[in-house]
């Protein structure tokens, strides 16, 4: 008779974590890892797979598989291969994760309005240097993307005073939010970004959306927070437009190339603030249990829940 067994891939979290957390929702289901090699069990007893970034091919032995579940909120990396199974995808969607991503934007938000980066040239080099603040309702922030972690983002800035307008790809209505859509109001939207953060998914449409002729359309010396995915950006262009002091200071947690290369000419800029792509990250503790329900919504034939549409690319 054939067995039950999820599979669990991902070199950048912790698979005990995960295992242990899933095995508290799903204690009848058989979980192995196949961080190391092939799991512990015949490939068609795998119905379920965990995965973050699973090398090619990875999906092939499994041949009844019924689930795959991507282990964050973005899906790029998942939906543009060629070897994927015709089967559901879900995303995560953890109002612990939006919570982790919105004080991390937050943090870069503040650092920019605040400040605080001449301030930190200034302690660098001994100097007193008295910049009178701007208030918060001078200072407009550009939000491009309002799905879940981006509306989150949006909100918890709004809440601190400052003007926020977001961008969608469809009409959206957030209260406190000027919130526009369609690539036609891009422009003006750019153009009226004191602080431009970027939330938006990677996908065809998305790729170097933000070239050279858009980032002139951001006021002189506007700043630039990048949480989401780098290839949205033109990396050249950013960093041309840095260089110009037309973008002023940048946050980047992500890049057109990760690990970014040591001879990025960012490394060596000290108003680009660079993080290693950890501006939010997926939760065991949280996320299990929505797992979980989706692998009770297969087993009963339901519709699963966070389902991505491959062909739009989020
Ligand atoms: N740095 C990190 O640690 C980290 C962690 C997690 C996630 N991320 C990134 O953050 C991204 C956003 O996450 P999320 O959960 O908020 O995504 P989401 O819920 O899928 O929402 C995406 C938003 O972008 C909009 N959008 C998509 N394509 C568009 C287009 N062509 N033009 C205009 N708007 C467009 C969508 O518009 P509609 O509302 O009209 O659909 C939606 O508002 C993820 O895709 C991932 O790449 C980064």
């Amino acid at each position: 008779m054939l067995s039950e067994a999820l599979v669990f891939y991902s070199k950048a979290d912790v698979a005990e974590a995960w295992l242990s957390a899933l095995g508290r929702e799903l204690p009848d289901l058989a979980m192995h890892t196949a961080i190391d090699g092939p799991p512990p069990c015949p490939p068609e007893d795998v119905q379920y797979a965990v995965v973050w970034k699973a090398p090619h091919g990875f999906f092939r032995p499994f041949v009844n598989l019924k689930l795959v579940v991507n282990l964050g909120a973005g899906v790029d990396a998942l939906v543009a291969r060629d070897d994927l199974p015709d089967v559901p995808i879900t995303r995560l969607s953890d109002p612990e994760m939006s919570k982790m991503m919105a004080g991390f934007v937050l943090m870069c938000v503040l650092r920019h309005a605040r400040d605080i980066v001449p301030f930190e040239r200034a302690q660098r080099e001994g100097r007193w240097r008295y910049i009178h603040p701007t208030t918060p309702d001078k200072v407009r922030v550009g939000v491009l993307g309002l799905g879940e972690l981006g509306a989150t983002a949006a909100h918890e800035i709004a809440r601190f005073g400052y003007p926020v307008h977001g961008w969608s790809r469809s009409p959206k209505s957030l209260p406190g939010i000027d919130c526009r859509h369609g690539l036609e109001t891009l422009p003006q939207f750019l153009s009226e970004s004191d602080i431009l953060v970027v939330m938006l998914p990677l996908t065809g449409e998305t790729r170097h959306l933000l070239n050279a002729e858009r980032l002139a359309l951001l006021p002189k010396g506007a700043k630039f927070v990048n949480v989401a995915r780098g290839p949205i950006v033109d990396e050249p262009a950013l960093i041309a437009a840095l260089q110009s002091g037309h973008i002023s200071e940048a946050s980047l947690d992500v890049f057109e190339h990760e690990p970014l290369s040591p001879d990025s000419p960012l490394w060596a800029m000290d108003n680009v603030l660079i993080t290693p792509h950890l501006a939010s990250i997926a939760l065991p503790k949280s996320a299990a249990a929505q797992i979980a329900e989706n692998i009770r919504r297969i087993r009963s034939g339901e519709p699963v829940l966070n389902r991505v549409d491959p062909g739009r690319g989020y």
